[in-house]
């Protein structure tokens, strides 16, 4: 890595894999997943999500990493540069959505860190599910600690982006990732044999499609886009970081295969456990938090399986919180010359001051907008609403706009063909912008 206020570049191919990997898998697949699927329905919103993320997903990555490799510069700058001054305006938008979503990730990812201490200082004495939930609650309901692990993860979050890209953020990756997809299998096969497990199975596993309503497409939309870093210009960050002769399509398969096997993953954890112990499957935001340490009050050296587990929760979680905050200070960086460390300073602490409200609204105080919870209103804006639009109009900046630019960006200048490309095409133009339009219309509440 050169000059830590310059642009770095990744050291290798698997790094890019590992980083963009390591930016999509984290509270979205572990935390989010689980509880937007068990108030969508189950096994019905999966099926949609898996479709959405194989198909949309993939595509708008491979055009989020094709347009960051040709721009080399964040968002705004690259659509600058293809597109003129109107469309730098898309990458504005993903600014926003980025402030916005690490504003309560910032919480969430406080939760980690307060788990890791909670597994030890009497987490796992408490066995019934009925009283980890009473744990949770007065854990979100104070105000005091909630703000206070929500400063902790913001400052990891601050120091590994102060380190510049490859010194910090690959190395993280690199470690974490295996760790956490070796202790997940562990826990399934604790969850799927204990006793009552199959219905929860079942549940996640076995689609009802009567169940299938335009909300659940919305929600499995935003789920899609939230889990894999789309819509806010993530990933054309880290595309531009990408040498010369990369392999998008290789590479955006394997990160969405990753995303997609750590979420079914996370789902085989939780709602098999959480059917054994007659939990409520819609129970909303603290799911991840209350199943899970009751599933580890089940396995002998309860404790340390649990401490484990939440640190490399808390890991995954901060790959990704990098990934937020870069979106925003990789902006500050290229197009207003700011140094690296006091752009990553100025805006760690003004985002940790907006998610403040997010920290409170828990349980501390009621805030309430459009009657959800400041945080689940933030997540509602800018997963169901400022993502999708800004996914929309990737689609159409290149699939309309500048194909040429999608043509030589997936190539490598036509160095090396890409067999899809046409079908690739076909779903930026027509597919992509169609889906999401009618997703839009069809889940929003009128
Ligand atoms: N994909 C991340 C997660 O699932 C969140 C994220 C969204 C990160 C958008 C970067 C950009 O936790």
């Amino acid at each position: 890595m050169k000059d830590e206020s310059s642009r770095g570049e990744w050291s290798s191919k698997i790094g890019f894999v590992l980083a963009a990997a390591g930016s999509a898998i984290g509270l979205g697949s572990i935390w989010r997943f689980p509880y937007i699927a068990g108030q969508s329905g189950g096994a019905a919103f999966v099926a949609v999500y898996l479709v959405l993320v194989f198909s949309i997903g993939i595509s708008l990555m491979m055009a989020e990493i094709v347009i960051g490799k040709k721009g080399k510069l964040n968002a705004v700058g690259s659509f600058g540069k293809l597109g003129g001054r109107r469309w730098s305006l898309v990458g504005w938008g993903g600014v926003v959505a980025a402030f916005v979503i690490l504003s309560y990730y910032g919480v969430i990812g406080g939760w980690t860190i307060a788990y890791i201490f909670k597994s030890f200082f009497g987490l796992m004495e408490v066995t019934g599910a009925g009283e980890v939930a009473r744990v949770f609650e007065d854990f979100i309901s104070s105000g005091t600690q909630m703000v206070f692990f929500q400063c902790l993860f913001m400052g990891a979050t601050v120091f590994v982006v102060f380190r510049g890209v490859s010194g910090g953020i690959e190395r993280l990756c690199t470690f974490c990732m295996p760790a956490l997809f070796v202790l997940m299998l562990l826990l399934i096969g604790r969850s799927v044999t204990l006793p009552g497990a199959m219905e929860g199975v079942a549940f996640f596993l076995k689609p009802d499609f009567s169940k299938v309503t335009g909300e659940v497409f919305l929600s499995a939309l935003g789920q899609a886009f939230f889990s894999l870093s789309l819509g806010i210009g993530a990933m054309i960050i880290y595309g531009s970081y990408l040498p010369e002769d990369s392999d998008i399509p290789k590479s955006s398969l394997q990160i969405c295969l990753l995303t997609f096997l750590i979420s079914l993953m996370a789902g085989l954890i939780i709602f098999p456990s959480l059917f054994a112990f007659g939990m409520e499957p819609g129970a909303g935001a603290g799911l991840t938090f209350i199943t899970l340490p009751v599933v580890f009050s089940r396995m002998p050296g309860g404790v340390l399986w649990s401490a484990l587990f939440f640190v490399l929760f808390f890991f995954a979680a901060l790959t990704s919180s990098v990934s937020l905050l870069e979106v925003a200070v990789s902006y500050l960086i290229d197009s207003l010359g700011w140094a690296r460390r006091r752009a990553t300073i100025f805006l760690g602490c003004l985002i940790t001051l907006v998610g403040i409200p997010s920290a409170l609204s828990q349980g501390a105080v009621r805030i309430n907008v459009f009657g959800l919870s400041f945080l689940d209103a933030a997540d509602f804006f800018a997963s169901n609403l400022i993502m999708p639009i800004v996914g929309f109009l990737i689609s159409v900046f290149l699939g309309w706009v500048v194909p040429s630019v999608a043509e030589e960006g997936i190539t490598n200048e036509g160095a090396r063909p890409f067999r899809g490309k046409k079908v690739w095409l076909f779903i930026l133009r027509f597919v992509a912008p169609i889906c999401i339009l009618v997703i839009f219309v069809a889940g929003l509440k009128w």
